[in-house]
């Protein structure tokens, strides 16, 4: 999920390879590495931590050659490390690749290839591709790499170098980007526009499943069945900044963008060809279940309301009554934590000092413990029991998005797995609801069509002091990240209600200087959340719900009304988070806000 760069030229390929990655670091990631055809054999150097250290250890141990392809990792399978960092080699180093993405069968492939004598060297799904190549090599590059791509599934941007084609190096994507640059006498490949604009600014764009062959002279594209393709250069024309976000004007806004295959990876990797759930990683039984008789789930912020969505999907389906608690109050609370408790923390960044100390409360206690995080190899991780990876990729945005929508799709996941192992819904139930998660990434890229719809909103809210969210049940957990957002970004005050809560004193504060966003999509509370919404409107507040494409009632009741697509009500929160993080977003520019670093905020708050 990280950055990706290839050089083929006249030049020192390792001075690109070096300054390529550093163009890439305002991603963040925990390890690099660089592979060069050096004096007859390609050669790695690989690093973890950050780039720094890699050039430290090509100091003394330089490579020099003209051909080479470099990665900077964002682990998702295997801790950060010196071994698991890539480039990685086959048993030889015949072939050697980088890769972005996930290898989803590299389980199976890996048994298979141990069987056949292959010997691996570290725990990630990448070094697998190196290995089928050198399985099925015949000799042509281009026809041992196309039976590779026959056999490995997932996602990935590869760039591979084979020592018997000491001059060419093939590369392909599969749902993730790559793109070339075409230099004189030299050539360029990277992930991502930043990488390669200081060198060149004609690039050719790859779509899924096209092949390059690239070579100091030639750049040749192939479509998947090898046929030659004809592809129009582009012509950047954006700062080197403006590459950094690919485009788009903000980090917020293209993590918002990059919900739809972040969905799609963390779905992916937990789901069985028959619609059950695998966290067969975890190693749990049904036993495990036996002694649990409560579970805490603990995090701080945006992590905390994904933690509170998740209490329905736990007590629904896997029946054991869960507490939903702020950790920076659960590790002062004297809580009445037993080994009998199952502590769940959700952490995007994994550093969070408060949800890390809550978590060693609850292990004083006895709780066992699981995380849910999107860092692989960070203080929380490794202070859980068992760890659940969101495949998010990095968030650079303080305001969180893409970790968030994740965090509930590993949430429900994991609900379902557990109620799977304790067999408390039926199989039919999971199935359909994780029928209704592979659809999701195509539900969500229709809820980004809001995106101008919600800017002509914000225009209306610009001047507002105070914003209500309401909601009821899910749709509640909703409203408070909801208004969470727009006050982080928008510095507006935003209070979030539960819808039938409000008659109870705030309504009082209703008045039509108070616009009000209302979410309906959990069918059951849907006829008492239009009487809410009728109770504000009447009070002269200006009402945008958030209701299903068919929902008829509703649109009755509101002043506006953004549609999401009819999903299960289980699934309908990621989705109607959607139009509230643009709104947040559209809110916080017009106002002139630093959307991307909030006043007051940091991205990670390592302090209590
Ligand atoms: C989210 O938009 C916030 N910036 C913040 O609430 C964040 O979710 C919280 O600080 C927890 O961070 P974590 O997920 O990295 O632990
Ligand atoms: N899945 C690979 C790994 O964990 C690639 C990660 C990345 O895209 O950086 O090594």
């Amino acid at each position: 999920m990280c950055g990706i760069v290839g050089y083929v030229g006249n030049g020192n390929a390792s001075d690109f390879l070096i300054d390529g990655l550093r163009r890439l670091e305002y991603r963040g990631y925990d390890s690099a590495g660089i592979a060069v055809y050096d004096h007859g054999e390609i050669k790695i150097e690989k690093k973890q931590g950050r780039l720094v250290n890699l050039e430290n250890v090509l100091k003394d141990h330089p490579l020099s050659g003209h051909i080479g392809i470099g990665h900077t990792r964002w682990a998702t399978h295997g801790k950060p490390s010196d071994v698991n960092a890539h480039p990685h080699g086959d048993c030889h180093n015949h072939f050697v690749i980088v890769h972005n993405g996930i290898i989803e069968n590299y389980m199976t492939l890996k048994k298979d290839l141990m069987a056949k004598g292959h010997v691996f060297k570290s725990e990630t799904d990448t070094e697998i591709v190196a290995h089928v190549l050198e399985e099925v090599d015949d000799g042509d590059f281009l026809s041992t790499v196309q039976k590779m791509l026959t056999i490995i599934e997932g996602s990935y941007s590869l760039v591979i170098l084979d020592a018997a084609h000491p001059d060419t190096i093939i590369c392909t994507k599969k749902n993730n980007p790559l793109i070339i640059g075409l230099g004189k006498g030299e050539n360029f490949i990277a992930s991502d526009i930043p990488a390669v604009i200081n060198h060149t600014r004609d690039i050719y764009i790859l779509q899924d499943e096209e092949l390059a062959i690239v070579t100091k002279g030639s750049v040749q594209l192939l479509d998947r069945d090898g046929n030659p393709i004809h592809k129009e250069i582009q012509k950047v024309t954006w700062s080197a900044a403006a590459a950094e976000k690919g485009g788009y004007p903000h980090f917020m806004l293209k993590e918002i963008f990059e919900q739809p295959k972040a969905v799609h990876d963390t779905v992916a990797i937990h789901l069985n060809k028959d619609g059950s759930v695998n966290f067969d990683d975890l190693g749990w039984t049904k036993e495990c279940f036996e002694g649990i008789t409560n579970i805490l789930i603990t995090a701080c912020g945006t992590a905390y309301h994904a933690g509170l969505v998740a209490k329905h999907y736990i007590e629904r389906f896997v029946k054991i009554p869960v507490s939903v608690e702020i950790a920076s109050e659960y590790r002062y609370s004297k809580p009445l934590t037993s080994e009998h408790t199952l502590c769940i923390v959700v952490s995007q960044s994994g550093e969070t000092i408060d949800t890390l100390e809550a978590l060693k409360e609850a292990k004083r206690h006895g709780a066992r413990s699981l995380a849910v995080t999107n860092s692989i190899g960070s203080s929380i991780a490794r202070e859980a029991d068992h760890v659940v990876y969101t495949l998010a990729g990095p968030e650079i945005a303080v305001a969180s998005t893409k970790a968030y929508t994740t965090q509930l799709v590993a949430l429900l996941l994991l609900a379902l797995y557990m109620s799977q192992l304790k067999n408390s819904i039926s199989a039919d139930l999971i199935q359909k609801i994780t029928e209704g998660l592979k659809d999701l990434p195509k539900q969500i890229e229709k809820v980004l069509g809001e995106k101008d719809h919600m800017s002509d909103v914000a225009d209306r809210l610009i001047k507002a002091h105070d914003i209500f969210y309401l909601g009821r049940s899910i749709d509640y957990a909703i409203a408070m990240e909801g208004a969470l957002k727009l006050k982080e970004v928008s510095y507006i005050h935003a209070e979030s209600y539960a819808a039938g809560e409000l008659k109870h004193g705030t309504l009082a504060l209703i008045t039509q200087e108070t616009p009000v966003i209302a979410v309906a999509t959990q069918d059951n509370v849907s006829s008492k959340m239009y009487s809410n919404i009728q109770e504000v409107k009447a009070r002269g507040a200006e009402v945008l719900g958030i209701g299903y494409d068919d929902d008829e009632e509703i649109g009755k009741y509101t002043t506006e009304t953004v549609r999401i697509p009819r999903v299960d009500p289980f699934i309908a929160p990621i989705l109607s988070v959607i139009p509230m993080q643009l709104l947040a977003y559209y809110t916080s520019i017009k106002r002139g806000n630093d959307v991307d670093k909030p006043r007051n905020l940091a991205k990670s708050v390592t302090v209590e």
